[in-house]
């Protein structure tokens, strides 16, 4: 039995994918010896529906100055959190707005916002990724927002008019501090905005590629409406966005300051009829995984019995979930290509694939190219016109295990 994060209840796991490394933890073939390794297991809390891991790495394992994910290497992603900031700054009307952001990363949503002169905060713990922030004009410090971290942040700078967190609640297990921290550096009047990749997409779409280390919170507005009630919060709209492979965004203010949107009530209503908050829906979500890892194996064999190559598209932290649960390794796939240099010449995680620069795809491509980025569908494929051309095909396992000639 575990513990509910939220609520302590206890619960049973519905499922573990045996051993996992730290999904972003690309790593040389020195470090292989020292590799770290945990048990990834899930469960959903039978009283508050909250979906999460049952343990999680320590956050400093995760969290350092070699995180290996910069948000501003996609333009979907830059395009996306331009059109956040254009949202934050329609929202502030105060005389002299104050925009906090947690888990600001390379500052892909900050910049816009220190860029118009308004007084801001970028609160992020990895220091490589909070450099370039820096570099890039916004006010960061490198620390892990907490209750005590938003009352010092109170002290200096006041209430904050917007504070804004873009997958990294779902990151963060003490969530009672972080609540408690948001509502009281928001005041009565501010607003919190965050979002994350959303429980019913992974449902619908059999995504479980997002169950990893650094996702430890599966959220839903059923169980985040009952763990905000607990400290007088609100959701008071809710928008479903295209990223991450199917994400929520949430606007949570204090209690009754705010006219709740009719899509709260909708899409709570969509949640009740995929029934969130029964086991059985958890049960099947284990049986579709089971089925969809068979046929992606099945796929795989056959591909490589023809004797054929198969590349990796994107080093992402969703495949570290896919290759180790998989058991998918160099035997099956010759390298993964990814634009991020700090992922390039070193291995995948746990299953030590080499990652490559994307020019080694460019320069020879494979029969195959398995699309780990599968959330950056339309980006790759606007690119990757020649591949298709060149008689290149596309292994999907999102929503459905199937082999294509064009994504989309
Ligand atoms: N907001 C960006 C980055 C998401 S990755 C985007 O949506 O693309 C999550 C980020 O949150 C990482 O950069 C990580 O270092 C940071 N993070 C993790 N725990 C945190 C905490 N407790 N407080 C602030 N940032 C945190
Ligand atoms: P993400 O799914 O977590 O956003 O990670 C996407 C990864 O894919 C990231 O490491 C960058 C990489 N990538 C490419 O290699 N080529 C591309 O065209 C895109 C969009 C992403
Ligand atoms: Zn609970």
């Amino acid at each position: 039995m575990y513990k509910c994060l939220v609520c302590e209840t206890e619960f049973d796991s519905f499922m573990t994918f045996g051993k996992m490394p730290i999904a972003n933890g690309f790593l040389t073939s020195e470090d292989f010896k020292n590799e770290f390794f945990y048990e990834l297991e899930i469960g959903a809390c039978p009283n508050c529906s909250m979906v999460q891991l049952v343990r999680q790495p320590e956050r400093e394992m995760m969290f350092h100055e070699d995180y290996a994910f910069f948000s501003s290497t996609s333009e979907k992603q830059r395009v996306h959190f331009k059109t956040l900031s254009d949202e934050i700054l329609d929202l502030i009307n105060a005389n002299d707005p104050f925009v906090v952001e947690i888990g600001c990363n390379d500052g892909i949503m900050l910049e816009h916002i220190s860029k118009k002169q308004i007084r801001h905060l970028g609160i992020e713990p990895s220091t490589n990724v909070a450099e370039v922030a820096a570099d890039k004009g916004v006010n960061t410090i490198s620390e892990f927002f907490d209750y005590e971290l938003a009352k010092k942040i109170k002290d200096e700078y006041g209430n904050a008019s917007v504070i804004s967190a873009s997958n990294v609640m779902c990151h963060i297990p003490y969530l009672d501090s972080v609540v408690k921290g948001v509502k009281e550096l928001i005041g009565d009047s501010g607003v919190f905005i965050f979002e994350d990749p959303y429980l019913i997409d992974i449902l619908e779409k059999t995504s479980y590629d997002q169950i990893y280390d650094e996702h430890v919170f599966y959220f839903s507005i059923t169980s985040l409406a009952k763990m905000f009630d607990k400290y007088d919060l609100e959701i008071f709209d809710v928008k479903r966005i295209n990223v991450h492979g199917g994400s929520m965004r949430y606007y949570v203010a204090q209690k009754d300051t705010k006219h709740v949107s009719v899509d709260v009530e909708k899409m709570s209503e969509v949640e009740k009829y995929n029934e969130v908050d029964k086991l059985s829906t958890y049960q099947n979500l284990k049986t579709k995984i089971e089925r969809s890892k068979e046929e992606l194996n099945n796929i795989i064999r056959k591909i490589k019995t023809d004797g054929k190559r198969i590349v990796g598209y994107g080093a992402t932290s969703k495949s570290t979930t896919i290759t180790n649960f998989c058991g998918i390794g160099p035997d099956e796939i010759d390298f993964i290509s990814d634009t991020t240099p700090i992922k390039q010449d070193k291995y995948s995680p746990g299953t030590h694939i080499p990652v490559k620069r994307y020019e080694e795809f460019k320069e020879c491509y494979p029969d195959y190219a398995l699309l780990f980025a599968w959330n950056h569908a339309e980006e790759i494929m606007a690119k990757e016109e020649e591949f298709t051309k060149a008689g290149g095909k596309w292994i999907m396992y999102v929503p459905n295990i199937e082999v294509i000639d064009d994504i989309l």
